[in-house]
């Protein structure tokens, strides 16, 4: 293992029954860097941040935590991970200190110095007016952020977020993805799992999952410049009709109206070699533009039902 990994896996599964909910996951995280898990509901995210805890043991595969093996390191991992759980976990009939201090104590953190970092965190996170309210009755983002502040309590080396920002609204979204970047400078390494876009263009890396299988990782950027469809907007009269259409022809990997334009994504193949070409003939009068691709078209061209099942790396 090398040391530049926060996470190392190869080969990790996990299965339910009849469900392989986690199917060969090779993760490589590296140290320091905020990492994505991007992928739809029952994609096996949490599954695999659970295995990754230690809290599930995988039916097959390896994973090397912070140089440690699982299964096995559980209890040393314990005090070196954080974890958010995608459900609110902490004590509704407590009150924001109350569940700080509980937690500290779980983590065996000395009292003189729980109170301090207890402090530290209310401040942090802008929690001094919530501080004797019950958790139960608090917002959803005052949530979250005490959520952060007990999964961050004894600063781990590496933090795992599972969906962190399903409750939140876009603006203290953008204020919580400010905070884990102070984390991530600070040194710790974050696995989040996200189905928003926009979370996952700010991540240094991501996994696309989908079905328990990996589809692609790497940078957004080079996810992008890496997708193996052209991406062309067409805007004109009866874009339904057109969309229907279109739908029926294999080298169409998906057709999305957005506004009053419909964005169409052409597998490249040698058929599509001329790519506005080949659409104007089946887009009649209709105008095209050939638009850059963002991260929901690598998504769409991951998981959409004509894409291969092979999984590729690119840097
Ligand atoms: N304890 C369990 N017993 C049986 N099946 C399970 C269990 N936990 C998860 N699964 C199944 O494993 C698959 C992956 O589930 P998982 O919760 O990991 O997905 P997810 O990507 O986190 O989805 P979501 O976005 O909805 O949270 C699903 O098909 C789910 O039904
Ligand atoms: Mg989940």
């Amino acid at each position: 293992m090398s040391q530049d990994y926060a996470v190392e896996t190869q080969g990790l599964s996990l299965r339910f029954g009849q469900t392989l909910a986690v199917d060969a996951l090779d993760l490589k995280i590296p140290r320091g860097s905020i990492y994505g898990f991007l992928g739809p509901n029952g994609s096996g995210k949490s599954t695999s941040i659970r295995m990754l805890t230690g809290l599930l043991k995988p039916s097959a595969g390896t994973a090397i935590v912070l140089g440690e093996h699982l299964p096995g390191a559980e209890e040393k991992l314990r005090l070196r991970i954080g974890y958010m759980t995608q459900k609110f976990s902490l004590y509704d009939n407590l009150s924001v200190q109350e569940n700080l201090d509980f937690v500290a104590r779980i983590y065996g953190i000395k009292r003189a110095h729980a109170k301090q970092r207890r402090d530290e965190l209310i401040d942090l996170y802008e929690l001094d007016p919530q501080r004797k309210q019950l958790a139960g009755s608090m917002s959803g983002g005052q949530k979250q952020r005490l959520a952060l502040a007990a999964a961050t309590i004894h600063a781990p080396e590496l933090l795992f977020l599972d969906e962190p920002t399903s409750a939140v609204d876009p603006e203290n979204r953008r204020e919580f993805w400010e905070r884990l970047f102070d984390l991530s400078d600070a040194g710790t390494t974050i696995l989040v799992s996200t189905h928003y876009m926009d979370e996952a263009e700010r991540c240094h890396q991501l996994a696309i999952l989908d079905l328990g299988v990996k589809r692609a990782d790497g940078t957004p950027q080079a996810l992008m410049n890496a997708m193996n469809a052209w991406t062309i907007e067409i805007s004109g009269d009866n874009l339904r009709a057109l969309k229907a259409t279109l739908e029926q022809e294999k080298e169409v990997v998906s057709a999305a109206q957005i506004g009053a334009r419909l964005r169409v994504l052409i597998h490249k193949c040698s058929n599509t070699a001329e790519p506005l070409l080949w659409l104007q003939q089946r887009a009649g009068a209709r105008e095209l533009e050939m638009v850059r691709p963002n991260l929901e078209d690598v998504f769409v061209n991951c998981t959409g039902s004509r894409v291969t099942q092979s999984a590729h790396h690119v840097e």
